[in-house]
């Protein structure tokens, strides 16, 4: 399971353990890098630690996180570079300054001197705003995004770098850094192309004590032109059904957007937008459509909003990866263009339902020894760039489906079990609750559900068909006698 810790996660903890749990062990960081892509509802940010160890026999290398950082992570990793397998993290409490200590377990302990890279990997999401925050139907759009300085670490680093990556080399502004010249005698900021660099400061101490922070860390703000819709997903509703009777997987999305970028100052105009589109010149801050990645095999896809069907989107399916030689389908999927029914400017909304059909065996598995079925669910699905706040999904089990049990691939903020009452069925199904917020691209994985299906409950559902198939066979048979009766009658 990946190793993943969520922001809240981290300040409930904090409060519990407010002291350092552990003592340092000795370590020197010989460089440290840090590249932070700029996005629009998403920020990457990696940050690669070249780690020397100062005595033997060390296993437990740790890392700060500033508050401000913290409150903006929606996913971490950590990583030995270039290995594929996430280390072990653990909470090693707050710090004076606000900033919280995270434990790595190394693979393996290092000799003195041994060297060691370790690449963070974050998500961030609301970290950016529109600056200016409103924007005429034919401006540019910019963002500003707002970092702190100096990555806090509690060993000393012989050199530190920080790259802010932008798609467009127009960037507007950024702050020049003050009071560094302990770490540096030359120019503390540089911009080339589309990056700016901060950096390199040399000879930084112990950066994680309120006396470093106090006195050199800032905050640096950066103001660039984007040049893609800023999408948020205010709320996904996702509803899965699992049917054994119809061995069909229904999956339906009711999903709220909002376009987060510049608010649209004055009127909309339809006849500019569609002069803009002529020429290819459409705005950056205008969303006209943006293409899904579905599951193959999937059938009877539906797109609607509150108006109705929605006609002017495209969807081309990936046969079942059931049809095709099991090599060569991890990478087949549907590709859906889809289009909302009118441009989406900077804050406006729009609501829509997307759902399909696939084979239930597509993402079923049966255990014979066990007696159990397990079914694969997709959280979400990625909407490019996207960050979405609250997510909520809904796994429909069987009718008499027992002994639920499920695998998350990441904490929910919460889970419940209920039960769910439709059309035919006697008792119910049950049904699994999770609730997410902040999802990002890294977290489109899936939960896995397990049940048993007694065959008591697999009559059930037959039951109940028969009985009303009966009921109408029945009145139909009487309907006959009398009809019999008349004709009997009339003869
Ligand atoms: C999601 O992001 C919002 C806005 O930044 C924040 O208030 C909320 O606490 C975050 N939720 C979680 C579970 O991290
Ligand atoms: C570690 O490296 C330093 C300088 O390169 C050297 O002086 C020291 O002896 C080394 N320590 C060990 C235990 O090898
Ligand atoms: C919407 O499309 C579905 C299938 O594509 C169809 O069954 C339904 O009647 C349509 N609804 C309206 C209001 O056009
Ligand atoms: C979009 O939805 C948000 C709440 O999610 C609301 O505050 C805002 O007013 C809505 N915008 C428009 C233009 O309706």
């Amino acid at each position: 399971m990946q190793q993943c810790w969520r922001a809240r996660t981290l300040l409930l903890l904090a409060s519990v353990l407010s002291a350092l749990s552990t003592s340092l062990q000795s370590f020197e960081n010989s460089g440290i890098v840090r590249t932070i892509d700029l996005g629009g509802s998403l920020v990457h940010v990696t940050t690669t630690y070249a780690v020397r160890a100062l005595d033997d026999k060390a296993d437990t290398y740790s890392i700060a996180v500033a508050k401000e950082e913290l409150v903006k992570t929606s996913w971490i990793e950590i990583k030995v570079k270039g290995q594929p397998k996430p280390l072990t993290v653990s909470y090693g409490g707050g710090l004076e300054n606000g900033a919280h200590l995270l434990n790595i377990a190394l693979p393996k302990p290092l000799a003195a001197n041994g060297t060691v890279n370790i690449v963070v990997e974050t998500v961030q999401t609301h970290a950016t705003r529109p600056w200016p925050e409103r924007a005429a139907q034919d401006e540019s759009q910019s963002l500003k995004y707002e970092y702190q300085l100096f990555v806090l670490s509690p060993y000393k680093t012989v050199v530190q770098r920080t790259k802010l990556k932008s798609t467009n080399p127009s960037i507007i502004s950024y702050t020049t850094p003050e009071n560094v010249q302990d770490f540096t005698l030359e120019n503390p900021v540089a911009k080339s192309g589309a990056t700016v660099t901060y950096g390199p400061y040399r000879n930084i101490p112990e950066s994680f004590t309120v006396d470093f922070t106090s006195k050199y860390q800032q905050t640096i703000a950066i103001n660039y032109a984007y040049d893609f819709p800023v999408i948020e997903v205010t709320k996904l509703t996702r509803g899965v059904e699992i049917s054994h009777w119809a061995a069909n997987l229904n999956v339906q999305d009711e999903v709220v957007l909002h376009n987060a970028g510049p608010e649209l100052k004055g009127h909309f105009s339809r006849l500019q937008h569609q002069t803009q589109a002529y020429f290819s010149r459409a705005v950056a801050h205008v969303l006209s459509s943006f293409t899904l990645h579905l599951p193959a095999g999937i059938r009877n896809a539906y797109y609607h909003d509150l108006i109705g069907n929605v006609s002017t989107s495209h969807l081309r399916t990936a046969p079942s990866p059931r049809k095709l030689g099991s090599q060569a389908t991890q990478s087949q999927y549907s590709v859906l263009e889809l289009k909302p029914r009118y441009p989406l400017m900077g804050g406006w909304n729009y609501t829509y339902t997307l759902g399909w059909d696939s084979p239930l065996e597509d993402s079923a598995k049966y255990d014979v020894t066990s007696g159990r079925h397990t079914v694969e669910v997709p959280v979400m699905t990625e909407i490019p760039g996207a960050v979405i706040e609250d997510a909520e999904v809904k796994i429909i089990l069987p009718e008499g489906a027992i002994d639920v049990e499920y695998a998350v691939p990441y904490p929910a903020v919460s889970s419940e079990v209920t039960t769910h009452i439709t059309y035919l069925d006697t008792v119910g199904r049950p049904a699994i609750v999770f609730k997410y917020q902040n999802l990002t691209n890294r977290h489109v994985k899936s939960i896995y559900v397990s049940y048993k299906v007694p065959l008591s409950a697999h009559l059930r559902k037959p039951a109940a068909v028969a009985t009303v198939l009966l009921g109408l066979f029945g009145f139909s048979l009487i309907v006959r006698r009398i009809d019999l009766t008349i004709h009997k009658k009339r003869a």
